[in-house]
C-alpha cells in the first residue's frame, strides 16, 4: 500500500546448500525451504498497540494523523497494548519461529530525549519475556516511524542532532533488553521515512523538499551505523529492514531507463551502498555531500549479520520534468493488484534477492516483510475465508524458494503481518492481517490464512 501512496503523492506534483526442489506428495506437488528456515511475522508498534495516551507514553508524530476518508486513528488499533498476553497465545498457536515487532520510542523515552519512562520499558520487558516462555525468537526494530513529536519540533531527521538522541534511545533499550534480544533491527524503511515525510510530503512531517531528502536519508543512515557500533560490543546480530522493491523503467525510452536507473539509485543503492560499501553511489554523491561530517562514513559502513528485505512490489518509473526528483511512479496494466492497489508480482521477489546475490556479495537475507491488503470480512461463524491472501503469499514463497535453488542465501521470511492493523493512511481500510480484528470490541478471528501458514511453518514446505 505504502508504494500506491508513494505513487499518487508523485503524481500529483509531485545456507542452505541441500533441500529437495520438488517433492512429489500424494495430492500434489509441494516445495520443501531448508531446515532451520525462519518463518515469522511482523508488526509495528504504532500500528498495532493503541494505548497512545497509557502509561506515560509521549506524544509520537503519527498520532494525531487521521486515515484518510475516515475519521480513524490509530487509537485503539488492534489495542495490542492491552491484549498483548492473548496475542503471544496466537502467535503459539501459528507456530512462528521468530516474531518482528517494534518497540515505541515515544513510550520510553516520551520527549525523545532524557527522562526514560519505566513503565514503557516494562511493557516491552514483559513481552519479550512471554515471547521466550513461548519459544519464540524476538526480532527487536528499535525505530518503525513512530518518532517523538518533540524531536520533530526539533527538525526531526533533517537535524543532525538526531544521531545523539537516538543513541541514546538504542542504549536504553539494550541495557533493559540486551541480555535477552539478539536480533536487532535499527530502523524500518529509512527510504520510506524521508521520501514520504521529507520528499514529496505524503506523510508525517509532510515535507516536501529534495535536499530534505537527501539530509533525512544521510541521517538515518548515520543514526544506524551509530547505533550499530554503539550496541556492538554486546555481541547481537544486527540487520535492516529495508523496502528493497525493484525499480523498472515504464518504457523503454531511454530517458525512461535513466528515470528508473536514478530512482534505483536514490530508493536502494542510497541506503544500502553506505551501509555495505562505506560510500554513496555517484549519481547520490553531489546531493548528499553537503550533509556529510568527517568520518560519516566509516561510522555508517558496519558489517551487518543480515540485509532484511521488505518486498511488496516492484515499482515502475518514467522520467517528468518537474515532478520531485525528476520521475514519477506509474502503473502497469499487466499485474493484478491488491485492495490496496499494489502491483501483485511475486517475480519481482525473485528479481530483488538475484539482485542482492549479485551485487552486495550474497548475503544473509531475511525477507523481513511481504504480504497483501485484502478487505475480507467475517461471515457469520466469525470466519474470514481469504483465499487470495493465501495464494499471494503461496506465489512469493514458490518465488523465494527459487531464488534460494539459483543461490540466494535466503534464511528466513516473515509475513506482513500478524494482525490487521493501522495501515498509516489507510487506517483499517487496507487489511494486511493473517488475524482479523473488529476495531470496535478489539475481538480477534484468524483468518483462512492463518490457518495456512501454521501448517507451513508447520511442516517446512508450501504446495506448489
Ligand atoms: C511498510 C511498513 C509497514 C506497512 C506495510 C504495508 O513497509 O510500509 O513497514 O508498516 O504497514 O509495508 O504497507
Amino acid at each position: 500500500m505504502r508504494r500506491r501512496f508513494f505513487l499518487a503523492g508523485s503524481t500529483t506534483a509531485a545456507a542452505l546448500a541441500s533441500f529437495p526442489v520438488i517433492q512429489a506428495e500424494t495430492g500434489g506437488n509441494f516445495i520443501q525451504f531448508p531446515r532451520n528456515f525462519i518463518w515469522g511475522v511482523a508488526s509495528s508498534a504504532f500500528q498495532i498497540e493503541g494505548g497512545l495516551n497509557t502509561d506515560g507514553r509521549g506524544v509520537g508524530i503519527w498520532d494525531d494523523v487521521v486515515a484518510d476518508n475516515s475519521s480513524i486513528t490509530a487509537e485503539p488499533a488492534a489495542d495490542h497494548y492491552g491484549r498483548w498476553q492473548d496475542d503471544i497465545g496466537l502467535l503459539e498457536k501459528l507456530g512462528v519461529n521468530a516474531y518482528r515487532f517494534s518497540i515505541a520510542w515515544p513510550r520510553v523515552i516520551p520527549e525523545g530525549v532524557g527522562h526514560v519512562n519505566p513503565l514503557g520499558l516494562a511493557f516491552y520487558d514483559r513481552l519479550v519475556d512471554r515471547l521466550l516462555e513461548a519459544g519464540i525468537t524476538p526480532i527487536l526494530c528499535l525505530h518503525h516511524w513512530d518518532l517523538p513529536k518533540p524531536l520533530q519540533d526539533n527538525g526531526g531527521w533533517r537535524n543532525r542532532d538526531i544521531v545523539a538522541n537516538f543513541i541514546q534511545y538504542a542504549t536504553v533499550v539494550a541495557d533493559r533488553l540486551g541480555d535477552r534480544v539478539r536480533h536487532w533491527i535499527a530502523i524500518n524503511e529509512a527510504y520510506s521515512i524521508a521520501y514520504g515525510g521529507y520528499g514529496i510530503g505524503f506523510w508525517p512531517p509532510f515535507i516536501r523538499n529534495e535536499k530534505a531528502y537527501f539530509a533525512a536519508a544521510h541521517h538515518l543512515n548515520l543514526a544506524q551505523g551509530a547505533v550499530f557500533k554503539a550496541l556492538a560490543s554486546r555481541g547481537r546480530e544486527f540487520g535492516t529492514a529495508m523496502v528493497l522493491n525493484p525499480v523498472r523503467a515504464s518504457t523503454p525510452a531511454l530517458e525512461d531507463i535513466g528515470a528508473a536507473q536514478f530512482h534505483h539509485a536514490m530508493s536502494i543503492k542510497l541506503f544500502l551502498d553506505p551501509l555495505t560499501r562505506g560510500r554513496y553511489p555517484d549519481v547520490i554523491e553531489e546531493h548528499v555531500a553537503p550533509f556529510i561530517h568527517g568520518k560519516d562514513l566509516n561510522t555508517i559502513q558496519h558489517s551487518v549479520d543480515f540485509i532484511g528485505m521488505n518486498y511488496y512490489e516492484p515499482e515502475y518509473r518514467r522520467s517528468v520534468s518537474g515532478a520531485p526528483f525528476g520521475t514519477e511512479g506509474t502503473l502497469p496494466s499487466d499485474f493484478p493488484t491488491t485492495d490496496s492497489g499494489a502491483l501483485i508480482e511475486p517475480g519481482g521477489l525473485y528479481q530483488q534477492l538475484v539482485e542482492l546475490r549479485e551485487h552486495y556479495g550474497n548475503p544473509p537475507i531475511y525477507i523481513t516483510e511481504n504480504g497483501a491488503a485484502f478487505r475480507d470480512l467475517p461471515d457469520a461463524s466469525l470466519r474470514v475465508h481469504d483465499s487470495k491472501r493465501i495464494a499471494f503469499l503461496r506465489d512469493h514463497l514458490i518465488a523465494a524458494h527459487r531464488a534460494i535453488s539459483d543461490g540466494v542465501n535466503l534464511r528466513g521470511y516473515f509475513v506482513w503481518t500478524f494482525l490487521d492493523s493501522f495501515e498509516w493512511r489507510l487506517g483499517f481500510s487496507a487489511r494486511f492481517g493473517l488475524v482479523f480484528v473488529d476495531v470496535a470490541n478489539g475481538k480477534r478471528a484468524p483468518k483462512s490464512s492463518f490457518d495456512w501458514y501454521a501448517e507451513v511453518v508447520r511442516s517446512n514446505r508450501v504446495r506448489a
